[in-house]
């Protein structure tokens, strides 16, 4: 049945999450915000699940790992320490004259066949000149100019420069400034990391397809501390960890890819560096996550700058920077990849269906309980008692009784939910008394029903 092209498999995820309540366009009666999304009820819970897994596989099953949530603003200087202030976190824009309309001068060049890569503005605005190179309307473009990805702020009722604060645009330097603070509240041993999940802004000049490039998203990230004589080794198993993670997600090795960045695309400090790509219907593959060795660049930048020591002292008094290794993840690629695979369509008794066939842990609803009829106050009275028995055990249980059970098996297939309970006549053990207290269980991805004792049920869907 998934004879569609890739194209309209993303366009069919993306109208199937608007409509069943996953993803909304923010401030949608408004008329939107440009590159923000809200997610909805079965939005938050697959977000949820994701952060949760993620917290679970890399901090809480782990004995090296500690927890942290610093906050989104933070003193100016974080910024001007970690570089993100100058150019290396900007990229060169030009208008479009006439509409306003903004571009990434590189991406405008790269489409005319010339690699902008380390060109001055000058240059790139000699070359527009040189090649007449217009917007993709047509229009002339203004001269070029670098466009920093931070948003600004003032804090309290201070203006002028003192008072100028930055939305945070990655997660990872409220790690590295509490470095300090985890080693001497936690005493870890190397190495060891520390994780956190937590919003990021960035004034992205062209926020695009859906939620992989937005203004407002989370990421969940690890600074892992190492000593530099360790990196290789500590590498792979970090980078096995992550495979064994985008598994989980339930993302197939086919559309999973493994970038090795050249030596010559690396930021200076990185001495390697790996993108996970997913394969996006109708993008291909593209970044879902990164992972970089940053050797002891930030922390050495940090203590520069504050004047504070960021050296780790071993039990034998030897003191020294550490290196470190990031896994970095932005869960809004991770929700959109897990969707993508999960979108299916077959074709169940003669009719066309849409499913998403997600792992059981990530689904919105474990389960959805309904009464055969919902006229019927003992089937009503006997389902509520198992709805209740599951929803104390798994918390997202859903209860539906609208329509017919053909329909309720549909709505819940097209969400996800893995199984579907019906409790019927048979369970109050009017029609067949070796039946009395089992229930249907309906499996999502193949149709499916068995009877199962409601004694038995949690155990039978955890
Ligand atoms: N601390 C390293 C860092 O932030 P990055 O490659 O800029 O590295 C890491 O971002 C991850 O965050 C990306 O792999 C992506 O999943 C996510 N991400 C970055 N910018 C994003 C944006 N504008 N919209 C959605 N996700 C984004």
């Amino acid at each position: 049945m998934n004879n569609q092209s890739p194209t309209d498999t993303m366009e069919k995820v993306v109208s199937l999450a608007k409509r069943r309540g996953f993803v909304f366009p923010g401030s949608e009666i408004y008329g939107g915000l440009k590159g923000t999304w809200d997610f909805g009820p079965l939005g938050v819970a697959l977000n949820n699940n994701i952060k949760r897994e993620w917290w679970k596989m890399f901090v809480d099953s782990r004995e090296d790992m500690y927890g942290l949530d610093a906050a989104i603003l933070m003193n100016a200087t974080v910024w001007e320490a970690s570089g993100h202030t100058g150019a290396g976190f900007a990229d060169p824009m030009v208008e479009d004259t006439k509409t306003g309309e903004r571009f990434r001068a590189d991406h405008l060049l790269k489409d005319g066949g010339i690699d902008a890569e380390g060109m001055t503005l000058e240059e790139i605005d000699a070359t527009i000149i040189e090649r007449n190179i217009k917007s993709p309307s047509g229009n002339p473009l203004s001269p070029a100019r670098q466009f920093n990805l931070m948003f600004e702020t003032m804090i309290g009722a201070t203006a002028g420069p003192g008072g100028q604060v930055y939305l945070r645009p990655e997660t990872a330097q409220g790690i590295f400034v509490n470095f300090k603070n985890v080693v001497d509240t936690m005493a870890p041993k190397l190495p060891f990391g520390i994780a956190q999940i937590g919003k990021a802004f960035r004034n992205e000049i062209a926020p695009r397809e859906w939620l992989f490039r937005v203004r407002e998203f989370e990421q969940m990230e690890i600074e892992y501390f190492v000593k530099e004589s360790d990196w290789e080794a500590q590498f792979e198993l970090l980078r096995q960890a992550i495979v064994r993670w985008h598994a989980h997600l339930g993302l197939s090795d086919a559309n999973i890819r493994e970038y090795e960045v050249p030596g010559n695309d690396l930021a200076h400090y990185s001495k390697r560096t790996i993108d996970f790509e997913y394969n996006f219907p109708g993008k291909g593959f593209d970044e879902l996550a990164g992972f970089a060795y940053r050797t002891d660049h930030d922390l050495k930048s940090h203590m520069a700058a504050s004047g504070k020591s960021m050296e780790y002292i071993e039990s034998d008094g030897t003191r020294f920077v550490p290196h470190v290794l990031e896994p970095s993840f932005g869960v809004g690629r991770a929700f959109t990849a897990v969707l993508c695979e999960a979108y299916t369509e077959d074709e169940m008794n003669g009719e066309v269906r849409t499913y998403l066939k997600l792992p059981n842990h990530l689904a919105p609803y474990r389960v959805a309980v309904s009464p055969l009829l919902k006229n019927k106050p003992r089937l009503v009275e006997k389902a509520r008692e198992v709805f209740s028995l599951l929803k104390a055990e798994f918390g997202n249980v859903a209860w539906d009784d609208n329509g017919n059970v053909g329909k309720r098996y549909r709505r819940q297939d097209e969400i996800g939910t893995p199984y579907c309970i019906v409790v019927d006549f048979d369970t109050l053990g009017e029609e067949a008394p070796e039946h009395r207290d089992t229930v249907t269980v309906r499996h999502r991805d193949t149709g499916t029903q068995e009877r199962i004792a409601i004694t038995e049920l949690a155990a039978y869907i955890r």
